[in-house]
């Protein structure tokens, strides 16, 4: 990831909030508030079998389709660090909580197939 995605990224999301800035905030996670964000995440999870090689080789788990509660529960748990693992850890710290639902809500909606 480099820190010109992220904060084209961030710029996206903020435009994205303005436009959403009339409407009362979403409880749950909103899927499409998501979608600035999911650059940073598909260069790791939507290759099949893909493995990240650092610290050591990994098998990056698929996580479209998986239930958003888990996922929002597995990034907490990286922004917490109870969970172990360094990119993981680095990109769940750099999202706030509402970002972490919409993303969670983004990735069950993709159903099994995997997010492209
Ligand atoms: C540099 C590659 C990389 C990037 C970028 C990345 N991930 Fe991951 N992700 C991984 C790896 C590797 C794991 C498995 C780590 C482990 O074993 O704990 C993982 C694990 C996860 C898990 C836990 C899945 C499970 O089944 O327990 C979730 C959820 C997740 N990532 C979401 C995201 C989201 C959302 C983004 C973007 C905001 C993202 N990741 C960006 C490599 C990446």
């Amino acid at each position: 990831m480099n820190s010109t995605r992220f904060l084209c990224a961030a710029a996206a999301l903020a435009a994205a909030a303005t436009a959403y800035g009339q409407q009362p905030a979403p409880a749950a996670g909103n899927a499409d508030a998501a979608k600035p964000h999911i650059s940073m995440c598909t260069g790791c999870h939507t290759i099949p079998g893909y493995q990240a090689s650092f610290p050591r080789v990994y098998r990056v788990p698929k996580i479209g389709g998986q239930s958003a509660k888990y996922l929002e529960a597995a990034l907490q748990g990286y922004k917490k660090g109870e969970r172990d693992h360094p990119t993981m850890q680095a990109i769940a710290k750099g999202l706030t909580d509402q970002q972490i639902a919409d993303i969670a809500a983004y990735y069950a909606a993709r159903g099994s197939e995997a997010a492209k």
